[in-house]
């Protein structure tokens, strides 16, 4: 039997499935592994099924042993593992895809509706107990007749360009190739971010976290936004430039800010959590039992098929 180090607490049904096919070692207490306990642990283990708290870098790929033969990440995203260094090793590193679009986009709206009415300062009145309902109390931003601009157009950013629809909004986007036809289903390509930015009423960032990515919203790049606009993020913190962000909030250069996922999570920089114009979401983008459960089925998979034809279903190096 294949042994298998899991690095994270799967949903119950996963891991049934797991112990059934493998001698593998679950992490039972749900633990943050630092680099030398993923070293340690998967030292006899012919795989590795990570999570997005695993941060693995070149040092510890290179120290991982020459039995670890796949990487098979619990996320879309795969930011947190350094792909060339995997390769240098002949490890390859697979993602979950497709199966956590839905689930995504629904944060995304639930991110935009928050933000755009003001859900953060709402809450904390109904808390108080003495709020008054009067025409001018908690004006927010309507959804209908505003633009959307989505940056990074993939299946998530589609997803969530079909959901604004369904809410009257315009759908304008950037991605580092024009889409065809079928697939911009009636949305507006811009081919630069000042273009996009400057015209988003509500911005949705939806692209991956890659070096030309990183800090794409900064101090510079937040001028291009007008004062009333709103932007969201259910991608990767890495995107944002906290600072910046924090400053642009304070000084109301833009109107509002969604956030479900961080630099450093579950670190938060702390100017978010004094802002009353911040609606935030600790990183709940798939967080379905549907989604958990498929997500931990395709990780298996992409394991399973890798040991049985050494081929891969979802190889992303
Ligand atoms: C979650 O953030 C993922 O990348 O799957």
């Amino acid at each position: 039997m294949k042994k298998v180090l899991i690095t994270t607490k799967l949903l119950k049904s996963n891991e049934e499935r797991i112990d059934r096919i493998w001698n593998a070692k679950l992490n039972l207490k749900n633990e943050i592994y630092s680099g030398k306990q993923l070293i340690d642990l998967s030292k006899d283990c012919d795989a590795i099924l990570s999570s997005i708290n695993d941060k693995i870098d070149e040092k510890i790929i290179t120290k991982l042993s020459d039995k670890v033969k796949i990487i098979s990440n619990f996320a879309v995203g795969y930011g947190n593992i350094d792909l060339k260094a995997a390769c240098k090793r002949n490890i390859v590193v697979t993602n979950t895809p497709d199966v956590l679009t839905d689930a995504t986009a629904e944060i995304a709206m639930l991110l935009i509706l928050g933000a755009s009415r003001r859900v953060t300062e709402g809450i904390e009145w109904v808390k108080k107990e003495n709020w008054k309902w009067s025409a001018d109390f908690l004006i927010g931003k309507q959804l209908s007749g505003s633009k959307l601009g989505i940056l990074g157009m993939g299946r998530i950013g589609r997803a969530v360009a079909k959901r604004a629809k369904a809410f009257g909004m315009e759908i304008h986007y950037y991605n580092r190739s024009k889409l065809n036809k079928d697939l911009e289903a009636g949305a507006i390509y811009h081919n630069n971010i000042q273009s996009l930015f400057s015209t988003s009423d509500i911005l949705s960032i939806n692209c991956p976290a890659t070096k030309e990515t990183t800090k794409i919203i900064n101090k510079k790049t937040l001028n291009f936004f007008s004062k009333e606009s709103i932007i969201i993020n259910s991608a990767r913190g890495s995107m944002i430039d906290d600072d910046s962000m924090v400053e642009a909030l304070k000084s109301k250069k833009i109107f509002a800010l969604g956030l479900d996922v961080y630099n450093g999570e579950p670190n938060i920089h702390p100017g978010y959590l004094k802002l009353p114009n911040v609606f935030i979401l600790p990183h709940l983008g798939s967080a379905t039992k549907k989604t958990r459960t498929d997500m931990g089925n395709l990780a298996i998979d992409n394991i399973e098929e890798f040991f049985k034809t050494g081929k891969c279903i979802n190889k992303v190096n």
